[in-house]
């Protein structure tokens, strides 16, 4: 058996526009996504105590065929605190926590020297976690090495390119590495189309979308111990939206008029700033620039009545506020140095409020026995 965990994210910047080169920024919050992973009493996989159907799931489907492929069935435990649909990347924590429990679970072989004799890499070999693998295990694989079970055998570079893999895929294969590298690597991380200045790099990510080859440089933003001074407060709006159908909507807006790119460029100044204001721990600074990035999300017309509900309610409480991920409901987001009187008055406007540290643990594997 094993349990690994991830978690959701919440974006501070850069939604949407991050689709189009434009920087963004997203923590880790609290909430989490836990899956377990067993061995099925039977030749089937289940889920959730029911038969699984592929279909249903490209997700599970997807990891199932990179990781997994044809070897004994697993029965899958999902317990997740991240309320799906809603902009806290609830699908890329069950992605990234699900391709952690599957690698720990079915180990990699590793030479002496630390290097792999299988997985997916960007950098160490030229594996295509990306495209539909249709028989067999796509990742890199050679013969040699010791077997590592659970902990030691994940990566974090690996389970963000996995779940960034899969994300395309279920996405009409339009999706930022975004919620993917911060449910795999935790903290704060900032995403762009370049390396930026005074960030520390972590990976390249490569992929062909509708709207043309795109490529996102990963970067860490490293935090002042004063953050910890403020919370994030998420209200839930309790509106489901799909993220395809926003982001499509979105991108036919800006081929209509593609002088609106130049507020797609603002967002991604508005991002730098609010990136070296996370960096330098100046709280003010960040929730200024979070709410004027919510005026121009509201601008591109992806807010709603009862985002502009909660916002409005948490505005007094807090230093900041937006709406976060997708948007056309789902959640938004304030920055406050009050959470519980900022929690309330969500609460009271109707949402949902979850309080979250800024910037949490990353992917990990929580139990594992019998390996
Ligand atoms: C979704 O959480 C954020 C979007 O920018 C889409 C993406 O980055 O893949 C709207």
């Amino acid at each position: 058996m094993v349990r690994a965990s991830a978690p959701g994210k919440c974006i501070l910047f850069g939604e949407h526009a991050v689709l189009y080169g434009q920087p963004a920024v997203a923590v880790a919050i609290e909430q989490r996504c836990n899956v377990t992973i067993t061995d099925s009493v039977d030749d089937k996989w289940h889920l959730e105590g029911m038969i699984f159907k592929p279909e249903k799931h490209p997700h599970i489907d997807g990891l199932r065929k990179r990781l997994w492929n044809e070897r004994q069935p697993l029965t899958i435990n999902i317990d997740s605190a991240v309320p799906s649909g809603s902009g806290l990347g609830s699908s890329a924590a069950l992605s990234v926590a699900l391709a952690a429990a599957l690698r720990a679970k079915r180990g990699r072989r590793v030479a002496a020297d630390g290097s792999w004799h299988e997985g997916f890499s960007a950098s160490l070999f030229q594996t295509d976690a990306y495209s539909k693998p249709d028989k067999g295990d796509a990742g890199h694989i050679s013969p040699g090495g010791e077997l590592l079970f659970g902990r030691a055998a994940l990566d974090s570079d690996e389970l963000a390119l996995l779940g960034h893999a899969i994300e395309a895929e279920s996405q009409g294969g339009r999706a930022s590495p975004t919620d993917t590298a911060t449910a795999s690597y935790g903290g704060a991380v900032m995403i762009s189309d370049r390396r930026e200045r005074g960030f520390d790099w972590l990976c390249s990510r490569r992929l062909a979308t509708p709207e043309g080859d795109r490529q996102w440089e990963v970067h860490r933003v490293k935090m002042p111990d004063n953050i910890d001074q403020a919370r994030l407060v998420i209200g839930n709006t309790g509106v489901h939206s799909r993220t395809a159908t926003v982001v499509a909507d979105v991108a036919a807006q800006l081929k209509q008029n593609p002088e609106r790119m130049l507020e797609i460029e603002t967002i991604g100044d508005l991002s730098r700033r609010g990136a070296s204001a996370l960096r330098s721990g100046e709280l003010e600074e960040l929730g200024r620039c979070m709410s004027e990035n919510h005026l121009l999300l509201r601008g591109l017309g992806v807010s709603c009545p009862e985002l502009e509900t909660l916002i409005k309610a948490a505005a007094p409480t807090s230093l900041g506020v937006k709406l976060t991920g997708a948007g056309r409901g789902g959640c938004m987001v304030a920055l406050t140095m009050e959470p519980t009187l900022t929690c309330g008055a969500i609460e009271l406007a109707g949402g949902r409020a979850y309080i979250s540290e800024i910037g949490c643990e990353g992917a990990r594997i929580d139990m594992e026995s019998g390996n």
